[in-house]
C-alpha cells in the first residue's frame, strides 16, 4: 500500500466494518505503530531537510483525513449499535400479562368451613384439639374400655404404647374433644371440632391413613333424640340440597346410648340407578355416626347425668365431599395436582 491510496483503503475498510471491534482493528492497521502512516512518519527522519515540510504536511493531511474517515464510520456504527439495543430491548407492552399463580384454599378446607358454617348458623362453636392425644381422653373418657379392639396397636398409631394409664396416640378420631371441651367449659355445650385422625389402615379409593372428621356436641337440659334428628336433618339438607331426607339406623359406638348412622337419601339418583357412585342403588348412604351423649361419658368429665342429656356426632369430611363433588378416588385430595385442585375453586 502507497501513501497516495492509503486514504481510499482506510474508506473501504471503514466501510465494511460491520462493528465497532472490527473498526478498532482497522483503526490500529491505519494508524497504528505497524501502519503504513507510521512508516512513512519514521521515514520523514531520513529525509533531506528541504524535502521534510512538504512531506510532512502532506502526512499530516492523509493522517486526518484517514482518521476522519475512521470518526465518521464509528459515529454510524455506535448509532447502528444503539439501535440495535433499543430494537432487542423492546417491551411489548401489547403481550397478556401472566395471570398464574393465584392459588385457591383445598377443597377439604372449604368443605370443612362450609360445613362448621351451617352449625354456627344454630349458634354452635367451633373448637380445635391436640392430634397426638392421651388414650384417656381417645378411649376411658369415652367409655371405651382398654379391652377394645379398637385399642389394639394393629388399628391405632401410638406413639407410647403399653400401659393404659399413659397411652399417647395419634387420636383415630374427633370424639376425645367431646370430654376435653366439657371438661374445660360449662354446659351448655353447643360446639363442633374439626380436624386431622389418625388410622392404622392401607390405603384404598375411599381410606387414607391420615383424614379429617368434623365432630358434633350439644348437652344441655331436655335435650332429645328429636333434637338430634331435627339438626342433622337441618344440615343434612344445607349441605346436600333442601330436598334430602334423612333416616337414622341404630349402630354401636361406646360413647352413645342408643346410637345410630344418619343416613340420606340419593341426591344423586333418588334411588333409581342400580349402579349409582353415590348409593350404590339402594337411594340411601350413611353419612355419619351419632347418638345420645353416655351418662357414663358425662360422669368422667364431671357432668351431672340426673341433670343433663346431650347428642353427639361425627362426620368424615373427604366422604361427605366425595359425593357431593363426584371424586370417585380419595387420592385427589393428597396429590397435589393442580388439574383436580383448579376444578374447586373457593
Ligand atoms: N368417632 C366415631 C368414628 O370415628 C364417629 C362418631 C360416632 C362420633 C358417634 C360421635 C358419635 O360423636 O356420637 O367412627
Amino acid at each position: 500500500m502507497d501513501l497516495d491510496s492509503v486514504i481510499e483503503t482506510a474508506a473501504t475498510k471503514a466501510a465494511s466494518a460491520q462493528d465497532l471491534a472490527a473498526l478498532d482493528l482497522v483503526d490500529s492497521e491505519m494508524l497504528g505503530r505497524q501502519s503504513v502512516i507510521a512508516e512513512a512518519r519514521r521515514q520523514l527522519g531520513k529525509m533531506a531537510p528541504v524535502d521534510r515540510p512538504m512531506a510532512g504536511a502532506r502526512l499530516n493531511e492523509i493522517t486526518a483525513a484517514v482518521t476522519a474517515v475512521l470518526k465518521s464510520r464509528r459515529t454510524e456504527l455506535e448509532h447502528l449499535e444503539a439501535d440495535r439495543l433499543l430494537s432487542d430491548d423492546r417491551v411489548d407492552v401489547t403481550l397478556e400479562a401472566w395471570k398464574g399463580g393465584q392459588g385457591t384454599e383445598h377443597l377439604i378446607g372449604q368443605t370443612i368451613q362450609e360445613i362448621c358454617d351451617i352449625f354456627v348458623g344454630l349458634g354452635y362453636r367451633v373448637a380445635e384439639g391436640p392430634e397426638a392425644e392421651l388414650g384417656w381422653y381417645n378411649f376411658d373418657a369415652l367409655n371405651t374400655p382398654p379391652t377394645h379392639p379398637a385399642r389394639l396397636e394393629s388399628d391405632t398409631l401410638y406413639l407410647d404404647y403399653g400401659d393404659p394409664a399413659d397411652e399417647i396416640l395419634l387420636r383415630t378420631h374427633t370424639s376425645p374433644m367431646q370430654a376435653r371441651y366439657m371438661e374445660t367449659h360449662d354446659p351448655p355445650v353447643y360446639v363442633v371440632v374439626p380436624g386431622k385422625v389418625y388410622r392404622n389402615e392401607a390405603t384404598d379409593a375411599s381410606h387414607l391413613p391420615v383424614f379429617h372428621q368434623i365432630e358434633g356436641l350439644a348437652v344441655d337440659e331436655g335435650i332429645t333424640m328429636s333434637d338430634l334428628k331435627g339438626t342433622l336433618a337441618h344440615f343434612a339438607r344445607e349441605y346436600l340440597g333442601p330436598r334430602t331426607k334423612v333416616q337414622l339406623r341404630p349402630d354401636f359406638f361406646p360413647f352413645t346410648e342408643p346410637s345410630a348412622q344418619l343416613l340420606v337419601s340419593c341426591f344423586n339418583c333418588d334411588g333409581e340407578d342400580p349402579g349409582c357412585r353415590v348409593c350404590g342403588g339402594s337411594g340411601w348412604f350413611e353419612v355419619l355416626g351419632c347418638g345420645m351423649v353416655d351418662p357414663n361419658v358425662l360422669t368422667a368429665v364431671g357432668y351431672d347425668p340426673g341433670r343433663l342429656t346431650g347428642f353427639a356426632f361425627g362426620m368424615g369430611v373427604e366422604r361427605l365431599a366425595m359425593v357431593r363433588h363426584g371424586i370417585t378416588h380419595i387420592r385427589h385430595f393428597v396429590e397435589n395436582d393442580l388439574r383436580v385442585l383448579e376444578q374447586f375453586r373457593a
